[in-house]
C-alpha cells in the first residue's frame, strides 16, 4: 500500500459496496482522497481512479481535514475512530443508524475536539455521484461548510438542520415509505403473476408513475403538518375498499394475502375511529392514539 505524506482534502474510513461508490464518485471528479478499509485489497481498484490508499485509520484521519465513515454502523465506526486523533477534523459520518445514534456520536466526537455532521445517503451505489442521489446532513455548521465541496461530487448535499439526528432521522422515515412501498410493489408483482402478465410492464408503470405518488405523498404530509382531514379528493374508506379488493382478488387467484390483509387491517382501524370520511393522511390519529397508549411521543 502507498503512505500517504500530503494532505488530502478528505479521507474516506469503509470501502464497502457503499463506501467505494462514494470514493470513486469523488476521485473521478478530481477531489484528493486518501481511503483506508479493513479489508485492505477493496482499495486496490481505486487506486486507478486517483486515491492515496492509507496503512492505517490513524493515518487515514491524519491525512485530510475532512474525514468520512461509510461502515457498516455506528458501533463500527467509533471502534475505528477510537483509534484517531479527532482534534481539529471534520468527521462526517454517512454509516446508517438511528437520531439516538447520531446524538451520541456527535458528542463523542465533539468532546474529542472534532465537528461532527451526520449524513444519509438516499442512493443505491450505481446512483452516487449521479442525479438520483441525495444526500442529506445535519450537525455543525462549519463541519457542513468544511465537507460540503466533497460531498456534493457523491450527490445532491442537503443541511437539514443542527440537531445532529435529524438526517437520520429523515433517512429512517424514508426508508419506511420506500420498504412500505416495495412490500406492496411486491405483492402487485403476484398478482401481474398470477395474471399471467410480465412484471417488467408493472415496472415501467410505476416508474412512470413514480412522480404522481410523490405528489400524492407531499400532499398526505401537508394534510398532516396542518392538521386537515376535511374534504379529501379520495377518502379513508376508499383506501379501505381497494384494499378490500386486492384481497378479494388474493382469494379468487389463490396467491398469498397477507400485504392486503395488513393494510385492510390498518384503514379500518381508521374507519372504527370514525375517520372513513377524511383523507387517508387522518390515519396518522391512529397511529398517534396508540403511541399514546404506549407511553409514546
Ligand atoms: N448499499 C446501499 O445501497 C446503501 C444505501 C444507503 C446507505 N448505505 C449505508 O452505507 C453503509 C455501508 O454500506 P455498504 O453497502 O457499503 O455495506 P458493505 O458493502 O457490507 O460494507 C461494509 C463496510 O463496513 C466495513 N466494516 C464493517 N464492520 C467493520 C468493523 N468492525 N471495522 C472496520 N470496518 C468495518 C467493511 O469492511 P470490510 O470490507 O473489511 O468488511 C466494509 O467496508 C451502511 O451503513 C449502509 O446502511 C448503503
Amino acid at each position: 500500500m502507498q503512505s500517504q505524506s500530503t494532505t488530502n482534502e478528505a479521507s474516506l474510513l469503509g470501502l464497502g459496496a457503499m463506501g467505494a461508490a462514494l470514493a470513486r464518485a469523488a476521485a473521478t471528479k478530481g477531489r484528493r482522497l486518501t481511503v483506508w478499509n479493513r479489508t485492505s485489497a477493496k482499495a486496490a481498484p481505486l487506486v486507478a481512479a486517483g486515491v492515496t490508499v492509507a496503512a492505517s485509520v490513524a493515518a487515514a484521519v491524519a491525512a485530510s481535514p475532512v474525514v468520512i465513515v461509510c461502515v457498516t454502523d455506528y458501533a463500527a465506526t467509533r471502534a475505528l475512530l477510537e483509534a484517531a486523533l479527532l482534534a481539529g477534523k471534520t468527521v462526517v459520518q454517512l454509516s446508517t443508524g438511528t437520531p439516538q445514534e447520531a446524538r451520541e456520536l456527535a458528542a463523542w466526537a465533539t468532546a474529542r475536539g472534532a465537528r461532527y455532521l451526520d449524513g444519509a445517503i438516499l442512493a443505491v451505489p450505481s446512483q452516487v455521484g449521479g442525479p438520483h442521489a441525495n444526500l442529506m446532513t445535519s450537525g455543525s455548521r462549519e463541519a457542513f461548510a468544511a465537507a460540503e465541496g466533497v460531498l456534493a461530487e457523491m450527490g445532491a448535499v442537503r443541511f437539514v438542520g443542527e440537531p445532529p439526528g435529524a438526517a437520520a432521522a429523515l433517512d429512517l422515515a424514508v426508508l419506511s415509505s420506500l420498504f412500505g412501498a416495495l412490500l406492496g410493489f411486491y405483492h402487485g408483482a403476484r398478482l401481474i403473476e398470477a395474471e399471467q402478465m410480465g412484471v417488467d410492464g408493472l415496472g415501467e408503470l410505476m416508474a412512470a408513475t413514480a412522480p404522481a405518488i410523490g405528489e400524492m405523498i407531499r400532499i398526505d404530509a401537508e394534510s398532516i403538518h396542518h392538521g386537515r382531514y376535511e374534504a379529501p379528493e379520495a377518502s379513508l374508506e376508499i383506501c379501505w375498499r381497494s384494499m378490500d379488493l386486492l384481497g378479494r382478488h388474493a382469494r379468487e387467484a389463490a396467491i398469498d394475502g397477507s400485504f392486503p390483509g395488513f393494510a385492510a387491517e390498518m384503514f379500518q382501524r381508521g374507519i372504527t375511529a370514525g375517520f372513513g370520511d377524511e383523507a387517508p393522511a387522518a390515519m396518522i390519529k391512529v397511529l398517534r392514539a396508540a403511541s399514546a397508549q404506549k407511553g409514546a411521543r
